[in-house]
């Protein structure tokens, strides 16, 4: 994407899957591909269980890394705005329009300091994450030199071991610091339990987000009595948003997988013992791949490998098929186990990603699809955006 300077430089099948109109048939491969009508029913089911549980949705762009897909998850989900995870993302979001943008994540570089505090000049609500009073000087000086307002969550450990103070004190100093620093504006808690979400049993996150809830109320009560109120107290995943949702205590969620889904969220069971792919949520993304060799009865090759998906959470699963498995990859190759030899060379297939995230950071392009038809070609806006 980033060497193409203008939209009449893209040629299908070099630099971009498909255009507008073709059929589905002809998408080139391997790219990614939304189901739109299943990614817009995701997207208004959260919106409204959110609405619902009386909550927020700050929806996760670390996830899709998508301005297409955010503006469509505040137009139908009512998202208020996005998380994301780098600086570079939150420009790109500010930069297509998204009007409130939250880095869920420690800013420490100085001049990553210095592009955060320039971002509200791009009409965002610019908020970050902060877990050290040394930190907190460094934002306040960028603010100041240019003359904008960085929001500040003081940022818990509620159980993903990541960044993040661990207690109630530790929260209450940084919160007070950030409330006298010039340019900043102490806004509430970050306090995202990550480590919980791909636990296979409800009970077992809840067991999790149960102490997180606790940890987050006690620093909310403590902040209040000491005159600082929490306008976000944000949190919660797509395994555990109805925890928090409920909760009483956290007022926004940040979802991100939801909306997409992945082969290993889709094990994970919600209270009634159901994969939560099967019901709760549906699987609109996939890694469209053709087959280019069968020259082993047994065996199809197809074009999906390492460099078109991450396995870091396990390999692919071939959607809505039990009579073929993707069973090995490497770097241009997939190696689908095929028994019965039923697949032939150049049919498609539609892979569900291991792992929504990243394997949507090593795509330039979503093509969407209805009907057979391609109706939109939308750039991973941050693809590859790590700074
Ligand atoms: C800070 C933060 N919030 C929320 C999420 C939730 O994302 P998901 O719904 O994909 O679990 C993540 C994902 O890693 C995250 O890092």
């Amino acid at each position: 994407m980033n060497m193409v300077k203008q939209i009449s430089d893209l040629e299908v099948g070099y630099n971009v899957p498909a255009a507008v109109g073709m059929d589905e048939a002809d998408i080139q491969t391997p790219c990614l591909v939304l189901d739109l009508d299943a990614l817009e029913r995701n997207i208004e089911k959260m919106g409204r269980f959110a609405k619902e549980m009386g909550v927020r949705h700050r929806v996760h762009g670390k996830m899709h890394k998508s301005v297409d897909v955010a503006l469509l998850q505040e137009k139908l989900g009512g998202a208020c705005g996005v998380c994301c995870q780098k600086v570079s993302e939150a420009e790109s979001f500010a930069r297509g329009g998204i009007k409130d943008v939250l880095v869920s994540n420690q800013v420490r570089d100085a001049a990553k300091i210095d592009r955060l505090a320039r971002i509200p000049k791009l009409g965002a609500r610019t908020i970050c994450c902060v877990d050290d009073l040394a930190n907190v000087a460094d934002l306040s000086a960028a603010a100041q030199k240019h003359g904008t307002t960085i929001e500040c969550l003081v940022e818990i450990d509620c159980g993903a071991g990541r960044c993040g103070v661990t207690t109630t004190p530790a929260v209450v100093e940084i919160a007070k610091a950030i409330d006298a620093a010039p340019g900043l504006v102490f806004s509430g808690i970050q306090a995202y339990q990550g480590a919980m979400q791909h636990l296979d049993s409800y009970e077992d996150r809840k067991a999790k987000i149960d102490i997180a809830v606790a940890m987050v109320k006690d620093a909310v009560d403590t902040l209040k009595a000491e005159g600082l109120d929490c306008d976000i107290v944000g949190g919660g995943g797509t395994g555990s948003y109805y925890f928090e949702g409920n909760s009483g205590v956290y007022n926004e969620l940040q979802c991100g997988s939801y909306a997409f889904m992945d082969a290993d969220y889709g094990r994970i069971l919600d209270k009634n013992g159901k994969r939560i792919d099967q019901g709760e949520w549906e699987n609109a993304l996939f890694i469209l791949t053709s087959v280019m060799s069968h020259a082993k009865a047994d065996k199809a090759i197809c074009d999906a490998g390492l460099k078109a998906q991450s396995v870091d959470s396990g390999l692919p699963v071939i959607y809505g098929r039990d009579d073929v498995t993707y069973v090995k990859c490497s770097d241009e190759h997939g190696v689908i186990a095929d028994p019965d030899g039923v697949l032939k060379v150049n049919d498609k297939l539609k892979l569900v990603p291991g792992h929504c995230d990243p394997t949507c950071n090593v795509h330039d392009w979503y093509v969407g699809v209805r009907n057979g038809k391609v109706e939109s070609v939308w750039p991973v806006t941050a693809r590859g955006l790590a700074y």
